[in-house]
């Protein structure tokens, strides 16, 4: 995910920016670049990859005095990985560097063209700075073009601009994504998007809130709220340890990624969803001309999501849809044949099985389309078309954040086809996507529900293993939920279609045999019902998840009534992710980095 960072004062500012975006290297990031304003002229340094790239162009730079800088660390959403597409970006006299998404840019960037504006990069982030521009030249006072911009942008936004017009100053806005001020009895002021640039600078910090925006001089801080109205700084005590401020107060990596989905899945979204279709501008719709099937191939989690698309892509397109796990797929001599667009899932782009099913796929001359998490990858630089997940880097082994932003990918392109191939009415898309925007407020974690499955762990760290059982959907959510269990935890578990207990597995049910049972109220309910009443009556121990009380479980995971199906899956999901974690706190075990496991499988 994208960091920022700001500097007015009359330190080093070129080292202040750069030990500032290092500390931001462990969100993740593909390019990076600063941008210094000292003595009404800018000096820019813009680069590719790891830090030290830029640390190798701006060696020259030894900037002395007083200075305003901004600083960005870039991972990669609209446009690839490149030092024109890096920020900080450049109007004619003014920077930005921006986190999040500008949901209407193409609007703004066709008005702006339209004008005569030269556009130098692909991304959303451009738009801001020439907007800036435009406004100051009619309004002629930076503030308030600067407000005026503001208003004019849709989407979420933590924005730093520096302009000659106003040499000593920094505006701020923050809508959506995170940005902090730091102050010190020095008059220095700092800008960053995360707690831990700011170790060992500032004294004390100015958390903002959504919709604040404002300026800083050498000698002010002026804060307005979403009405305009000024607001007093309230400032707050740093954390002490660059560790914990990277885990933003959460004991591991993976507790946050949790935390965050609500997040990366507005961001997954954002710009893609309109009010009655789904837009895919990544997409050449010539992509799905003359296919009538779709399969898809992964590994483990990517794997189990891909499984639950193949229900959304068969129900809501109508279109043969089938998924292969490709450490098999690219030994069993498969027929492959050009109808059949083949889509590889993957949050890193490198996994070794995944990336062969996907050169295979290119050699016998079909379409391919990769859904993954980190532009410039292996499996994205080869396959014909990419969609980004947009989940950030994803540094708990266990998948989570990477898994819920590729279920909604795949509920948006079942639906994006279902309007391209007219199998779904006008009314069902709009009705759905309405569904699909109250995802990341599905899976918001809530603090009763988090403390209560702190408490309900204790219960569950014997026995001889565990069944995870759904249907439909639901079947490769409860194939996750053991994959995320067993990972962690190392205990025993399984995920399972409900149906098929009784073809066997029931033969294993006891009171040392726990059940976690996924009882969507609005899929198949009383099938899935039945499955576990038969579990009960053998004396399984059962741990129900469902909105609809159920007085034959042992333990009942309460979640809100829904009225998707997709809904309550995605609720589930952030239920069966914090019950393995707290599991696995309870036992003992290193979350993060689970034993015999490695986050990117690049070997066979
Ligand atoms: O990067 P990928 O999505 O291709 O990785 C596939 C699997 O290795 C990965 O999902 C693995 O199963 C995770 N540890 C699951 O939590």
């Amino acid at each position: 995910m994208c960091g920022i960072v700001g500097y007015i004062g009359s330190n080093n500012v070129k080292e202040v920016l750069l030990d500032g975006l290092k500390e931001l290297e462990y969100r993740g990031y593909d390019s990076a670049g600063i941008s210094v304003l000292q003595d009404e002229s800018f000096s820019v340094y813009k680069a590719v990859g790891k830090l030290k790239n830029l640390q190798h162009k701006a060696e020259d730079f030894k900037p002395e005095g007083f200075a305003v800088g901004i600083g960005h660390t870039r991972w990669a959403t609209h446009g690839k990985p490149t030092e024109l597409n890096a920020h900080p970006h450049l109007g004619e006299y003014s920077y930005v560097v921006h986190n999040g998404i500008i949901e209407n840019y193409q609007e703004l960037k066709k008005e702006l063209t339209a004008k005569g504006v030269k556009f130098l990069s692909q991304t959303d982030t451009e738009v801001i700075v020439h907007l800036f521009e435009q406004n100051l030249n009619s309004i002629e006072d930076a503030f308030e073009a600067f407000k005026l911009t503001l208003s004019q942008l849709q989407g979420a936004y933590a924005i730093l601009l520096v302009t000659k017009s106003e040499p000593d100053t920094i505006f701020f806005a923050k809508e959506g994504s995170p940005m902090i001020i730091g102050t010190d009895a020095l008059e220095q002021k700092f800008f960053a998007s995360s707690d831990t640039p700011l170790i060992g600078h500032a004294k004390d910090v100015i958390y903002l809130h959504d919709g604040e925006f404002g300026f800083v001089t050498p000698d002010a801080i002026a804060l307005f709220d979403s009405c305009h109205e000024a607001v007093r700084p309230q400032f707050s005590a740093l954390p002490e340890s660059k560790l914990s401020a990277q885990k933003e107060g959460f004991r591991f990596f993976m507790e946050k990624e949790i935390y965050e989905q609500t997040e990366v899945i507005a961001d997954t979204m954002l710009g893609r969803i309109q009010d009655n279709a789904i837009a895919f501008d990544e997409l050449d719709p010539s992509l799905f001309e003359g296919i009538n099937e779709v399969k898809f191939c992964a590994c483990g989690t990517s794997y189990h999501s891909a499984l639950a698309s193949t229900y959304l892509f068969e129900r809501h397109a109508k279109i043969r849809t089938s998924v292969e796990i490709a450490s098999e797929f690219r030994y069993k001599e498969p027929l492959m044949t050009t109808d059949t667009l083949f889509v590889v899932i993957s949050q890193s782009g490198e996994t070794a099985d995944t990336l062969e099913t996907l050169k295979m796929a290119k050699e016998a001359g079909l379409k391919t389309l990769v859904i993954c998490n980190v532009d410039n990858s292996s499996m994205v630089r080869l396959a014909d078309a990419t969609i980004l997940t947009r989940a950030g880097i994803e540094k708990g082994v266990a998948s989570t954040k990477a898994f819920a932003t590729q279920v909604t990918i795949f509920w948006m392109l079942s639906l994006y086809l279902a309007g391209e191939r007219k199998t779904l009415s006008t009314e069902n898309i709009t009705k759905q996507i309405a569904s699909l925007r109250e995802i990341p407020a599905s899976v918001a974690v809530n603090d009763d529900l988090h403390e209560r499955l702190k408490r309900l762990s204790k219960r569950y760290l014997h026995g001889h293993g565990f069944f995870f059982i759904g249907r439909d959907v639901f079947y490769p959510l409860a194939l996750e939920g053991a994959l995320k269990l067993k990972e962690i935890s190392y205990l025993h578990a399984e995920g399972y279609p409900s149906g098929e207990m009784k073809h066997g597995p029931i033969a294993l049910a006891d009171p040392e045999l726990f059940t976690i049972a996924l009882m969507p109220q609005h899929m198949l309910y009383d099938k899935t019902k039945s499955n576990v009443e038969e579990l009960s009556a053998r004396d399984s121990t059962i741990c129900a998840i469902s909105n609809l009380t159920f007085d034959k479980a042992d333990d009942f995971i309460p979640i809100a009534d829904r009225d998707h199906y997709m809904l309550e899956f995605f609720e589930m999901m952030v239920v069966l992710q914090l019950l393995s974690m707290e599991i696995a706190i309870r036992l003992g075990n290193d979350v993060d980095m689970p034993r015999n496991l490695a986050k990117s499988v690049t070997v066979e």
